[in-house]
């Protein structure tokens, strides 16, 4: 299951891009807009800190499927690289990502809710679907179950779209959509750190520095290594 960073924060996917295993960024209108700040600078600060390998998502926020298309090329030619744009799951939508397809471009289908969505824009040619988790937590419906369906249908039908899957609050649900076979999730910066804390961990470390120490002081594997 890959990692992507679903933020817009610069300091948050720095700090993701230097120390996790991630493959790329997701934004969509909300996360861009909490940045509060120049749209196309943005874009450019994301791609120079994660480079041209990495995937870059970004949505569009146009009504029409030409308009949709539009948007897709003039963000694919700015933002250049590893490249997807998201279009939400829409009449429109659908229109846009088969026209996205057939002109090369990544298409990502966000903000899906079912499994028939999900089939729907695999249909159309959108390489990843995104369903999101939380929010259908919220609604007393089951997110790990849809990605769960997600993934047999796709599996039974030879469908080569991706699950990718979003909103996420807690380490549960990631760990759980990882379970039932999840392509990829794209989560905050902070959950990532808060998936790899455990206090025995920090336990163990504490207890490795402190019997290393009684017998090596100050020094490294490296300094005595060194000498
Ligand atoms: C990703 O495609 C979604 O935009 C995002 O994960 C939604 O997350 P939220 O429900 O926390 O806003």
């Amino acid at each position: 299951m890959l990692f992507m960073v679903d933020s817009a924060d610069l300091n948050g996917i720095k700090k993701c891009n230097e120390f996790f295993p991630i493959s790329g960024v997701t934004t969509n209108p909300t996360i861009i807009s909490s940045a509060k700040s120049d749209f196309k600078k943005l874009l450019l600060d994301i791609r120079n800190i994660i480079g041209e390998d990495k995937m870059l998502h970004v949505q569009a926020t146009a009504d029409t499927a030409e308009e949709i298309v539009k948007e897709a090329e003039m963000l694919r030619d700015f933002v250049g690289g590893n490249f997807y744009i998201k279009i939400p799951i829409t009449e429109e939508g659908l229109k846009a990502m088969s026209m996205c397809k057939a002109r090369g471009i990544g298409v990502t289908a966000t903000a899906i809710f079912t499994q028939q969505q999900a089939l729907m824009a695999a249909r159309a040619g959108a390489d990843f679907v995104a369903p999101y988790i939380n929010r259908l937590d919220n609604i007393i419906s089951d997110g790990v179950h849809v990605v769960e369906e997600i993934v047999q249908m796709f599996d039974k039908q030879g469908i080569k779209s991706k699950v990718l899957a979003a909103s996420f609050k807690t380490c549960e649900q990631v760990h759980k959509v990882a379970m039932v076979g999840a392509h990829s999730v794209t989560i905050n910066p902070d959950l990532f750190s808060t998936l790899i804390y455990h206090p025995l961990t920090m336990y163990a470390i504490d207890a490795f520095e402190s019997d290393w120490s009684m017998v090596y002081g100050d020094k490294k594997v490296a300094d005595l290594l060194a000498e």
